[in-house]
């Protein structure tokens, strides 16, 4: 997914990074559905900084062990306008994707969850907006 979006990070301006942990366990799930929702995040990050004016356009996308859950926890995280406390709450809600035809966060969200994982947002200081979701192990 880094790959297929690494044309438009660039068109954007956007500097991409990853920081993979060397050792991770497998988990199980459905290929087609967990890349929707790097998708989405991605393009979301990109998206979002696209709006930004000067500054760092930063995207780094990370994968860590979760020990306690013999999963995985997968980070999105970028510097864009990050995320207002009234938006936080709704962010998830199915109505609040701008495009129609998308898939948006809620269904994201529905996807991890189906998977047993949780998909969650922060706001970040000094700027920008982070998306974690954790897989835990099958
Ligand atoms: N990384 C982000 N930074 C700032 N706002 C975001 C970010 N990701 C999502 N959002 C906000 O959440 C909204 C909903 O996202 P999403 O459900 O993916 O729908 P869509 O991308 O189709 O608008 C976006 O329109 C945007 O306002
Ligand atoms: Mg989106």
């Amino acid at each position: 997914m880094i790959a297929l979006t690494y044309s438009e990070a660039v068109k954007t301006g956007v500097t991409v990074s990853t920081r993979l942990a060397p050792q991770l366990p497998r988990v199980q799930g459905d290929r087609v559905q967990l890349q929707q929702v790097m998708l989405n995040l991605i393009v979301n990050a990109i998206q979002a900084m696209s709006g930004i004016g000067e500054g760092a356009r930063e995207l780094q996308i990370s994968i860590d062990a979760v020990p306690s859950e013999g999963g995985v926890r997968v980070g999105v995280w970028d510097t864009g306008p990050g995320l207002s406390p009234e938006s936080l709450p709704r962010l998830f809600e199915p109505f609040y994707t701008t495009k129609p035809e998308g898939m948006g966060l809620s269904v994201c969200r529905s996807i991890i969850k189906a998977h047993r994982g949780r998909l969650w947002a922060f706001p970040c200081e000094p700027q920008g907006a982070l998306f974690q979701f954790t897989i835990p192990a099958t």
